[in-house]
């Protein structure tokens, strides 16, 4: 699930689950342990590897004043030297002393129970491969730029580590109680697309839009998609387009507020928003409601 996004927009990652394709998962599975995890054969990674993860960080990064959030901007430079793809075990070091995490590598997607057991224990799955540099604006599954990049730097914020690990654990439940669905929306609109208000203006802390060139410009500054407040029982019932850039962004305030809000167990919301589904339907991607606060934005001068 959680790991998908848009045909023709370089988000880096799309609508692909693992086992669900029409084909294999891009990646070589055959050195995977049984948790799905595998060593990164940093010396298998060519020249052409190490340049396009190069040109793909330094686009992104000459982006991020003033459309992404200070807690991402003061810690992208955890990943190391922008020159060359990191070596998962040196990102994990520092990752590990400022927040318990790790960084691990995968060959690609995997299981969703894989996937939440490794967040549960605060594993982070990394795809090891890079794209070819043919896909630089747009890679069929997420490759090692839009997890690294993406995800990577809000793992050094404390609390928002913290809403990756209980994630994770949720995971685990809503795949008991046959809720996945309604979850991939939480991890959809907020791990990948999520916004935060700031005193300066939205920002984006997102890994679906960090990683993306066009997204994060149009996220924050586009008058075009729905900005609305984080609103758990709202977000369950709301759709999202995996073809194009987002109609609808939720916005939080802080990253305690979406673990707090996160915490409860979700059981009886789960119930909850099963039956508002059943009695007034989803919320289509873009769609408002009556009443509903929008977010407005000011462009950053081009
Ligand atoms: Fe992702």
């Amino acid at each position: 699930m959680d790991r998908r996004s848009a045909k023709g927009v370089n988000q880096g990652v799309a609508p692909v689950t693992y086992g669900t394709g029409d084909r294999p998962p891009r990646g070589d599975y055959a050195k995977a342990r049984a948790d799905y995890t595998c060593e990164q054969d940093w010396a298998q990674y060519s020249e052409a590897d190490h340049d396009t993860y190069r040109r793909l960080y330094a686009r992104q990064l000459q982006q991020l004043p003033g459309r992404a959030c200070d807690e991402f901007v003061r810690a992208v430079q955890q990943l190391g030297a922008p020159e060359r793809i990191p070596r998962f075990d040196e990102v994990s070091e520092r990752l590990m002393k400022a927040t318990g995490w790790q960084v691990v590598g995968v060959p690609g997607l995997i299981p969703e129970e894989a996937f939440f057991a490794l967040l549960a224990a605060r594993r982070f799955p990394v795809t090891d491969w890079i794209r070819k540099p043919e896909e630089f604006d747009y890679v069929v599954e997420p490759d090692v730029f839009h997890d690294l990049f993406g995800h990577v730097p809000l793992l050094f914020d404390p609390v928002f580590a913290d809403y990756m690990q209980a994630y994770g654990a949720g995971g685990l439940k809503a795949s008991r109680l046959d809720a996945c669905e309604l979850l991939a929306r939480l991890y959809w609109y907020t791990v990948e697309f999520g916004l935060i208000r700031t005193p300066a203006g939205l920002r984006a802390y997102g890994a679906g839009i960090l990683s993306s060139a066009g997204e994060l410009r149009y996220s924050v500054e586009s008058p075009e998609p729905r900005r609305v407040a984080f609103d758990l029982k709202r977000l369950m019932r709301s759709r999202y387009r995996i073809d194009t850039f987002q109609a609808t962004y939720f916005v939080i305030d802080s990253f305690d507020q979406l673990f707090e809000a996160t915490a409860p167990d979700f059981t009886p919301i789960y119930a909850e928003v099963r039956e508002t589904i059943a009695s007034s339907g989803e919320i289509e991607a873009g769609a408002v409601l009556p009443g509903e606060r929008q977010f407005s934005v000011t462009p950053l001068p081009a």
